[in-house]
């Protein structure tokens, strides 16, 4: 495993490979990260994995400061899944001047995470961009743990042209439930036990839907009741349409819930995938009643 710092190695050590896969990262690895290397090392002939604290999506109250920088480790462990490449440059390499030019993004990105974290996606597509520049990967991997920011990396490639294809990997959880998180080292010991809250939050809705029930907004309502009656502090609770990320309607099939949530000092994100279906048409009724098919 190579461990390249500056551009012009990388760029020149990349000439020779037939086919390139990214996997952009904030370090701090767990086997979140891991699955997507995975990933990218079945459908290319190189992986490159990027380690940067980008601190253009961090506003000046977040933990750009204390962020977790492990790079020992995260090399180590890339080492032992054999990743070709590892990209590690400092912020005066990726930012040698500052980084005055950046994207406008859809207002999508002001809302969500973006509500909570004004400029976070400009500073996330700004610098995947930059990756995007500087490797020239034909194929990126991205987690569906961060559901809004793979939205906009995804809609930023296909408005912008950008010659890359993007994987959407699974989330890992822990045991009960948890999604894994470089953020989740802040937890206490106590907090780390109440943690697990969030996702089945999200799964009791994903059943109360499959029951039967599409009054969205309640859901969403008595959702945020019940985790600020055990100590959390909400910042949204949100069943979208998982084509556009808006506000999910009755009639809707296929839907994301996704939600952030404080416990103590950590912040904690994830999502669930939901996809509504259709009644299978009981044949009798259908001889009978050939226009009877109905939603959930
Ligand atoms: O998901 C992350 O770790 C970061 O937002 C990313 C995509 C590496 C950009 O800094």
């Amino acid at each position: 495993m190579e461990i390249i710092t500056d551009i012009a190695t990388l760029r020149t050590r990349l000439q020779r490979e037939p086919s390139i896969a990214l996997v952009p990262t904030m370090g701090n690895l767990h086997q979140g990260h891991l699955s997507l290397v995975r990933i990218a090392q079945q459908h290319a002939a190189c992986t490159v994995v990027s380690i940067f604290v980008n601190r253009l999506q961090f506003a000046p109250h977040e933990d750009f400061d204390h962020y977790p920088r492990t790079h020992a480790d995260d090399c180590q462990l890339l080492e032992k899944l054999a990743v070709d490449i590892v990209f590690l440059p400092d912020e005066k390499t990726l930012y040698p001047v500052s980084q005055e030019f950046q994207l406008l993004l859809p207002p999508l990105a002001d809302t969500l995470e973006g509500a909570f974290r004004p400029g976070f996606f400009r500073g996330v597509a700004t610098v995947v961009l930059k990756l995007f520049n500087i490797v020239q990967p034909q194929l990126a991997v991205f987690g569906k743990k961060d559901y809004q920011q793979l939205h906009i990396v995804q809609k930023m490639v296909q408005q912008l042209n950008l010659p890359v294809e993007i994987m959407a990997a699974e989330t890992v959880r822990s045991a009960d439930g948890l999604a894994l998180s470089s953020r989740n080292s802040y937890l206490s010991e106590a907090e780390r036990q109440q943690a697990s809250d969030l996702f089945r939050t999200l799964h009791h809705i994903k059943q109360t839907i499959a029951q039967g029930n599409r009054d969205f907004r309640a859901l969403e309502q008595s959702a945020r009741s019940n985790l600020a009656s055990h100590g959390w502090q909400v910042d949204y609770i949100a069943l979208q349409q998982r084509e556009t990320l808006l506000p999910a309607q009755v009639g809707d099939t296929d839907l994301v819930i996704l939600a952030a949530a404080r416990l103590g000092q950590t912040r904690l994100i994830d999502n669930l995938e939901i996809l509504i279906q259709e009644p299978a048409i009981n044949t009798m009724e259908r001889i009978s009643n050939p226009s009877s098919r109905q939603a959930v």
